[in-house]
Parts: C-alpha cells; sequence; structure tokens
C-alpha cells in the first residue's frame, strides 16, 4: 500500500508494521477476564465457532484467547481493507467504495475459488453483519433514490468519496438533463469520482457532473455556499464519525442546501440491543465484536445511538415526515428526510 492510500480524515498515516507491533503489545497487556465481561460472552465461545465454522478454510493455530487474538492480528495485514482499518480505525473514500464495486467483489470471488482469499476479506465481504448491512444499505439508498431521478433534477451527494451512489443510478429515461454534483472534502476522492464518472456514464448527455471541494460541516458547504439548490442529497459514510454537535452541523447545511421539497437520504449504525437479533448470526456478531474491540477500535463504535436519536437530530433543523427504513438484520437503518416544501 502506497502512502497516499493512508490518508484519511480520520487518523495520520502510520506504517502497517507500527500499528501492528502496538497491536501485539495491546494484546500482550490485555485483562481477559475484564474483556470478557465488557463482551458479555467468553472469548472460549467465539474461539469454538472460530474452530468449527472458520477454521477449515482459514487455519489458524492457537491454544488460549491471547493466542486466538495474536493469530487473528497476524492475519490484518493480508487484506487490503482490514490493513487500512488498522492503521486509520475508519475506512477513507477509497476503502468504503471497495464494498460497492462489483469488480473488487467479483476479484475477492476470484480468490475464493483459488482458496487464496485472506481471511479478513471473507469476513468483511463475506461474513460480518455490520458489513453485509452496509451493502445492503447502499441498495436500499439506490431504491430510495431512483423515484428522484427526473428531468432536470439536481442530485447530490456529501461527501461523495467516489460517488458511486448516484453515478450507479438509471438515468436512461430521461429527456433533460439531470444535474449530480458531488461535494467532497479531500481532493482525491473528488479526483476518485471524476474517473468513476468517466468509466460509468462515458459522454452520456443525459446527466451532468460537477464537483466541488467543500466541507459538509461549515455553513453553505462549498464556495459559492450551497442554498436551496438540491432536490436530493444522499450522505454516506460522514454522519457515523461525528459527534451529536457536529451532526446537528451537518444535517443544517444538508436542509439549506434543499431546495423546499428536497429529500434527505443518509443512514446511521445503531446500537446492538437495536438490532433484529432474530435475523443476525449471533456468532459472526461476537466474532465482529471482538475484532472490533481487541484488534480495531473502530471511530464510529463511539457513535452508535437509537434510530430514534437520529430521527429526533434530523427534524431539529426542520426536516419532517422522516422515513426509518431498516436492513433486514437492523444494523444499518435508512433515514429519509422531507424539507417542506
Ligand atoms: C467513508 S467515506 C464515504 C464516501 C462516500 N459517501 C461513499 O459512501 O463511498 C467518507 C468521506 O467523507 C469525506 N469527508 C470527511 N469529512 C468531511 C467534511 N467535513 N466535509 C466533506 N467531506 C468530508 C472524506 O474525504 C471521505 O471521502
Amino acid at each position: 500500500m502506497s502512502q497516499q492510500e493512508f490518508a484519511s480524515h480520520h487518523a495520520s498515516h502510520r506504517s502497517v508494521d507500527r500499528a501492528l507491533a502496538e497491536l501485539r503489545s495491546r494484546i500482550d497487556r490485555l485483562d481477559l477476564p475484564s474483556l470478557e465481561a465488557d463482551l458479555g460472552f467468553p472469548l472460549a465461545e467465539v474461539m469454538s465457532f472460530y474452530e468449527g465454522e472458520l477454521a477449515h478454510r482459514f487455519p489458524i493455530s492457537f491454544a488460549n484467547p491471547r493466542q486466538f487474538l495474536g493469530r487473528l492480528a497476524e492475519q490484518l495485514p493480508l487484506s487490503d481493507v482490514a490493513a487500512f482499518l488498522l492503521c486509520a480505525q475508519g475506512c477513507d473514500w477509497r476503502t468504503t467504495d471497495f464494498f460497492f464495486d462489483e469488480e473488487y467483489r467479483a476479484g475477492l470471488r476470484r480468490k475464493q475459488e483459488q482458496g487464496t482469499l485472506p481471511l479478513f476479506d471473507y469476513l468483511f465481504f463475506f461474513a460480518f453483519p455490520g458489513w453485509l448491512a452496509t451493502q445492503e444499505r447502499f441498495r436500499i439508498f439506490q431504491a430510495h433514490m431512483q423515484p428522484h431521478v427526473m428531468d432536470g433534477a439536481s442530485l447530490a451527494s456529501v461527501p461523495c468519496g467516489r460517488m458511486r451512489d448516484l453515478l450507479t443510478l438509471d438515468y436512461t429515461r430521461l429527456r433533460q438533463p439531470v444535474r449530480l454534483v458531488g461535494i467532497d472534502k479531500d481532493e482525491g476522492a473528488l479526483a476518485g469520482a471524476r474517473e468513476l464518472a468517466q468509466k460509468i456514464l462515458g459522454k452520456d448527455s443525459r446527466v451532468r457532473a460537477e464537483w466541488r471541494a467543500g466541507d459538509a460541516l461549515r455553513p453553505g458547504m462549498t464556495e459559492p455556499a450551497a442554498v436551496e439548490e438540491f432536490d436530493l442529497v444522499t450522505s454516506n459514510g460522514l454522519n457515523i464519525y461525528l459527534t451529536d454537535e457536529q451532526c446537528a452541523l451537518f444535517y443544517a447545511n444538508v436542509f439549506a442546501a434543499l431546495k423546499p421539497g428536497g429529500i434527505f437520504i443518509t443512514s446511521h449504525l445503531v446500537l446492538p440491543t437495536y438490532y433484529r437479533w432474530d435475523c443476525v448470526k449471533r456468532h459472526h456478531v461476537q466474532l465482529q465484536t471482538v475484532v472490533w474491540k481487541t484488534l480495531i477500535n473502530p471511530l464510529w463504535e463511539s457513535f452508535l445511538k437509537p434510530p430514534e436519536a437520529v430521527r429526533d437530530q434530523m427534524k431539529r433543523p426542520g426536516f419532517v415526515e422522516v422515513l426509518i427504513v431498516p436492513d433486514s438484520q437492523g444494523i444499518f437503518p435508512t433515514f429519509v428526510g422531507h424539507k417542506p416544501a
């Protein structure tokens, strides 16, 4: 991985080796009884799940919980996404986009068939409930955005990352061009979005795409300010890293950027108490929880909240009829808010 690939709005670059060395020493110092009390289940349960379900495909040898965690840690650098998470404790535009990129997924499937898929690519892309929920969330967003693809509409993605959300909608029925606006703080993300637009849309005259560097937490977000400009704003992957105060700023900025009658579509990770436990694979959640709490410590874990709290925050600047659309596991609900006409 290049230095640039570790550029993140959340963490400064640290090498994988250094992050892994730090992690190893954290694992050596872990107070296992306190960890198990915090987890709410014994590590032995997760170890026996690993042995029963995963060890035949991803053999790692361990005799006790500390060794189990150490062996898992050694697997992290073998997956690009896991290595990034190890260093940054969150995803940037590039790593996030891998989850929605069919070509990337096809590459992982080929590795799976050849028996060369890294453990953490398997867990992140095909097993961990939180990541399956993020993939389902993408499809839920698409279903809610598509009806707003109308002649002459202005649709924005904030932060856009590679803007796969808007770029993959169906524009074939339009008679008047639609305007797509990608806003992101990171020029690298905007360049990645331009490149993807070229690949997906080519010279499709029904779509006019533009990109603006901007800060979603500043009033107006871009220069010139975005005021009553968009029919729809979609947002994934920013509010899950924001404090309540920052969410309030962000939602107010989106509200101001929408035309009267405009739609805001976003999502948020919720606390485990709100999961649909009858639809979630409990042992997968347990392994995911162990990985989060002991190996990665993702930043978003500090900002989990009840779905109603997200709805209330969206109502504060003026959104009405805020619809909560749960994914099948109830992990990453989508919120659709309306600015009054
Ligand atoms: C996790 S990525 C999500 C990108 C995209 N929405 C997606 O789903 O693929 C988060 C993005 O937020 C951008 N970002 C972080 N803070 C921002 C801010 N205050 N204003 C605008 N963009 C921001 C980052 O540059 C990054 O591209």
